[in-house]
């Protein structure tokens, strides 16, 4: 199936809600058709762009090109051992049923990456990450369809250049070459938690679980009385998490982490602990570490900022939200405040996590 729209709506395909139209919309269900899409003259040498759901995208124009969609569906076991199992994704199915779906067959390791907004294929270019786990963690290959060969590729894991939510992907000439059909994943049988946050630890606590895994000891008393972790526990405690700190797009617009979480040197960080003691970090390497935005944008004094609707999500002021008709311009200059006042402050640079188009 292949539908073309002309003088297409976007609002439906990009979080913050934004009412923006491309020249042409187009959706396809199958691998095979993006030949077809690629030959024909409404779309060959036009400008294009690869979309999911359009959950880190600000677009701050209409799109004149090609809008493309997946909606190529389908999770499929290729082969299942006693150890992992490797099981095939279709780029246009929603990311957060894989985790479901995997929670529900007993398949170990995207139970932490529950809840993420948009598809399988935005997963595989962006790297998407949350509470200790990494899209990287868990991949074998992709498989894209190349436009320049006109022919369908496997890239492995290795090939994709994996990073911080970044990939070969989101490098300019792969971007006007490659489209993600599918990925490859390869899932746990046996239960291996990762438990490194706190407020993950936290939430398992209070709904009764003990924290200890595998082989470990149990102490008496208070763990012998608590249940061990399962996944599905897992994947509850992760959403709702994510509940009470990020709010749902299709309440009020917004595109999660607005910005990346400023990876700087240690050295700089032991400066600055000196003023603000209490500053968080992730250790990166001996030399760097990663300061939380959310934790500079609020302590930078910019948690009630707002541009006309563009406001800072006070929960968590990494992201910003459209508490109604906030326009891009909006989004956009709230976005430079806030550059500018942790700058200010800080001495150190945001940059955006979600794409400007
Ligand atoms: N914090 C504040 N104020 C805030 C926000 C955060 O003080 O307004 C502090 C928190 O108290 C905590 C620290 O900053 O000490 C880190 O906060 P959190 O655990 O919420 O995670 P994060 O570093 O802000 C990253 C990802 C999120 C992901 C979470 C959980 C980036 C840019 N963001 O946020 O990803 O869900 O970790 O793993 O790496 C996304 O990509 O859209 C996204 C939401």
């Amino acid at each position: 199936m292949i539908k073309f729209v002309e003088n297409a709506s976007l609002r439906p395909y990009n979080t913050f809600g934004l009412d923006v139209k491309a020249d042409l919309f187009v959706e396809y269900s199958a691998e095979e058709d993006l030949r077809a899409i690629f030959h024909d003259e409404r779309v060959a040498r036009k400008p294009f762009l690869h979309i999911g759901q359009g959950s880190n995208l600000l677009f701050t124009d209409d799109y004149h090109g090609v809008v493309l969609h997946s909606a190529i569906k389908g999770i499929r076991p290729t082969s299942q051992g006693e150890e992992v199992v490797l099981l095939e994704c279709g780029a246009g199915e929603t990311w957060d049923y894989v985790c479901e779906w995997c929670v529900e067959h007993g398949f170990y390791g995207v139970e932490n990456l529950s809840g993420i907004p948009g598809e399988v294929g935005a997963a595989a270019v962006q790297n998407i990450g949350a509470y200790g786990v990494e899209f990287k963690d868990v991949v074998v290959a992709v498989s894209v369809y190349d436009i320049e060969q006109d022919k369908h590729v496997i890239v492995s894991a290795e090939q994709c250049q994996y990073g911080y939510r970044t990939s070969l992907f989101k490098q300019a000439e792969c971007k006007r070459r490659f489209v993600v059909t599918g990925t490859l994943l390869s899932l746990a049988r046996k239960a291996q938690f990762k438990l490194d946050y706190g407020n993950i630890k936290a939430a398992l606590l209070e709904r009764g679980f003990t924290l200890l895994q595998g082989s470990e000891k149990r102490k008496p008393a208070r763990a012998e009385r608590a249940k061990a972790i399962t996944l599905r526990a897992m994947r509850e405690a992760i959403l709702s998490v994510r509940d009470s700190k990020l709010p749902d797009p299709k309440v009020m617009g917004n595109a999660g982490s607005f910005f990346k979480n400023p990876i700087i040197a240690r050295e700089r960080y032991d400066a600055l602990l000196a003023n603000d003691p209490d500053m968080p970090k992730y250790d990166v390497d001996e030399t760097h570490v990663k300061v939380p935005a959310g934790w500079l944008i609020e302590h930078a004094g910019c948690r009630d900022r707002r541009v006309g609707d563009a406001g800072v999500y006070p929960l968590q002021c990494l992201v910003i939200v459209n508490r109604g008709k906030a326009s891009a311009n909006d989004i956009i200059q709230l976005a430079r405040i806030i550059v500018e006042t942790v700058r200010e402050r800080y001495g150190i640079e945001l940059e955006p996590e979600v794409n400007f188009i």
